[in-house]
């Protein structure tokens, strides 16, 4: 039988061969023997990919929280599943046992149940990194109902946005937020938010930082007054494999962010399957992700993976920045972290700063490194195995996306090799190909496209919530019968992929995946603005910016062009959060149009990269003349 956890490259060889010939068999084997199901499925795998319709292990009943929680309190009950460490370093950790977390999840769970929660009903949690978080997104899981986080450095538009598209009936919050020396006004955010929506019953407010808050009778309620009151016994709600387990968004290219869905049944064993085998996890071991749990790297890589595997998870509610630069360094001495994953903009900022700040801490515990989020480029992936791993350690890097769940193209941790600035090889059960202009797979070994995988995996999103429609277009229209990333890559003679970058209407800032048409959106709402054209810039830290091509409606004088300037960053902060403020704004009188009125932005694209040289053919534009005018403007 497969060596599904592979620890060599004989058996990932092995074991990706097994998945190719017969994926069902494959993943079948998996779900039977590492997982706790009520009832086994009937079929492990049905699917179209031209509808498209995916479905694993239809007919089984499960609930994801017995596999995270329950299933390991005979063994490892006292053993530490999250440890929290605050914001202020000088608050005491928190060792949350499986014991502690299993009380602390019912009672949450009975608390959302005592205030209206069903299976079935949309929760959004709008909260800090704080234990509470974890316990909430449990909590939804264990009574069925569909969590759906948000990022709480969204602004109140984009929170709105969020719960009107999904019809949340809760909202989960805390009054406010420790983010370095500063608190995030969440409760304040949220009442902003709920101004324009009419779907949400209830407000459950963490109190996290004691700040003065208004609660609205009958509608906000404390969160320690209601969980002191509930039961830590809660029965988990049997669910269907293909039932919703949450929701979460991610920009889209056009402008409103897409709800993806993902189903309990796969994206609990794919969580689990990717978690073990990327990072190799040791019982015993301590993990680290620094994401938030906003993200899907937090969802997938610090709650339900870890969980699911019986791991010991860290969570952090602060900023690296805080109290100075050298936290995730003190951090990981304190807890001696053994395994370490973060973002690539995280280590470009902070390979810049004094190097006391890392040579001070002992790093000796770490054994294994990941980054994700975007390319890594060579000097930060250097600087990254020099001055953390000590050359000692691997690193994987992890290409995935909010809509494959789980991690797709990687090294396995010291198993299979990694190459700095590849994602390399595909986990067993994933099936890249890359494509050409012409719709075509290109076959030979060494070849550069768009990437596309060929196979469903269990973890894949399977819509876009309310807009199945959406979901078909956006990833399978494009190649029909494959599911497209948006993202090109390279992939050499051995068959290892090198992520170059998104091809479409998404610029990745600082790890966060941000929508241009979203951030023309806002900045047209200015009463001046014509129209706007915005496009990413590579950036030294942050890998990219955002450069936004503005016409005004009529001709200013320069020096309101600097007020409208600041209007308009100020502008795009509220609307969607200060992350998608542009960084350069360029006025112009007119932007490059083809001639069916679509702004080309590939080429204001090169130009805000500052690479002129090949701009293309640009004759057959509608007004090739304000090409020169662009350039010269160059901000
Ligand atoms: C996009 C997905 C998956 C969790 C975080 C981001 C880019 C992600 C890598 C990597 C190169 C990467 C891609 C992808 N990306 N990881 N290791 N190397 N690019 O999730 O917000 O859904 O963004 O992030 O462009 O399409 P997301």
């Amino acid at each position: 039988m497969t060596k599904h956890i592979v620890t060599s490259q004989v058996e990932y060889d092995l074991a990706y061969k097994a998945s190719i010939e017969n994926p069902e068999k494959f993943w079948g084997e998996f779900a039977e023997q590492e997982f706790t199901w009520h009832k086994k499925w009937d079929k492990v795998l049905d699917y179209d990919l031209y509808t498209p319709e995916i479905k694993w292990f239809e007919g089984a009943k499960l609930n994801i929280t017995e596999n995270c929680i329950d299933r390991h309190l005979a063994t490892r009950g006292e053993q530490t599943a999250i440890i929290f460490e605050a914001n202020d370093p000088k608050e005491d950790p928190l060792h949350i046992t499986y014991n502690e977390l299993a009380k602390n999840v019912n009672k949450t769970a009975n608390m959302l149940k005592a205030n209206g929660a069903k299976k079935g009903d949309r929760i959004c949690l709008y909260m800090p990194m704080t234990p509470e978080l974890a316990y909430a997104v449990l909590a939804c899981a264990r009574i069925g109902a569909i969590h759906s986080v948000v990022f709480a450095g969204f602004s109140a538009k984009s929170l709105s946005d969020r719960i009107m598209d999904a019809k949340c009936n809760i909202v989960v919050t805390a009054d406010g937020g420790y983010r370095g020396n500063k608190i995030t006004p969440l409760k304040g955010i949220v009442d902003e938010a709920l101004m324009s929506c009419d779907c949400v019953e209830k407000v459950i407010v963490l109190n996290r930082t004691n700040s003065k808050i208004a609660m609205e009778y009958g509608r906000d309620i404390w969160w320690q007054d209601e969980f002191a009151k509930a039961s830590d016994v809660c029965p988990a709600e049997v669910m269907d494999a293909e039932d919703i387990l949450f929701i979460l968004y991610t920009s889209g290219s056009t402008g409103k962010p897409k709800g993806m869905v993902h189903t309990c049944g796969g994206y609990m064993v794919y969580a689990n399957y990717s978690f073990r085998n990327v990072f190799q996890y040791q019982e015993g071991d301590i993990y680290w992700c620094t994401a938030d749990i906003g993200w899907i790297t937090g969802h997938s890589y610090i709650v339900y993976g870890p969980l699911c595997a019986g791991a010991t998870t860290v969570m952090f509610e602060g900023v690296p920045s805080y109290p100075d630069m050298g936290r995730f360094w003190e951090i990981v001495e304190k807890h001696k972290v053994n395994i370490f994953y973060t973002a690539p903009t995280a280590i470009r900022s902070l390979a810049t700063c004094d190097m006391n700040l890392v040579t001070k801490h002992d790093l000796s515990s770490l054994k294994t490194l990941g980054t994700v989020g975007e390319p890594i480029n060579l000097e930060a992936w250097e600087w990254y195995d020099e001055h953390i791993g000590k050359k000692n350690c691997p690193i994987v890097d992890t290409w995935w996306q909010t809509e494959t769940g789980g991690i797709m193209i990687s090294s396995l941790a010291g198993v299979t090799k990694d190459i700095p600035t590849y994602a390399t090889l595909p986990l067993p059960g994933i099936q890249p190909c890359l494509m050409d202009d012409n719709g075509k797979e290109i076959t030979s070994a060494e070849a550069e496209g768009r990437l596309c995988i060929k196979h469903p995996w269990p973890s894949m999103a399977r819509t876009i919530y309310g807009n199945h429609q959406r979901y078909a277009e956006t990833y399978f229209s494009t190649f029909p019968g494959n599911y497209f990333t948006g993202d090109g890559a390279r992939r050499d003679t051995e068959g290892n992929y090198r992520i170059t970058g998104r091809v479409d209407d998404i610029v990745i800032v600082s790890g966060h995946n941000l929508g241009t048409a979203e951030i023309e959106n806002a900045i047209n709402e200015h009463t001046l603005v014509a129209e706007s054209a915005v496009v990413g810039y590579p950036h030294d830290v942050k890998g990219n910016s955002i450069y936004a091509y503005v016409t005004l409606k009529d001709v200013r004088s320069e020096s309101s062009e600097v007020s409208i300037e600041n209007e308009i960053r100020d502008l795009v902060s509220r609307t969607l959060g200060p992350i998608c403020k542009p960084e350069k704004i360029q006025f112009t009188t007119g932007l490059p149009k083809t001639r069916s009125g679509k702004i080309m932005r590939r080429i204001l694209r090169k130009i805000a990269e500052g690479d002129t040289s090949n701009l293309g053919d640009i004759s057959t534009l509608l007004n090739p003349e304000c090409v020169e005018e662009v350039i010269q403007g160059k901000v």
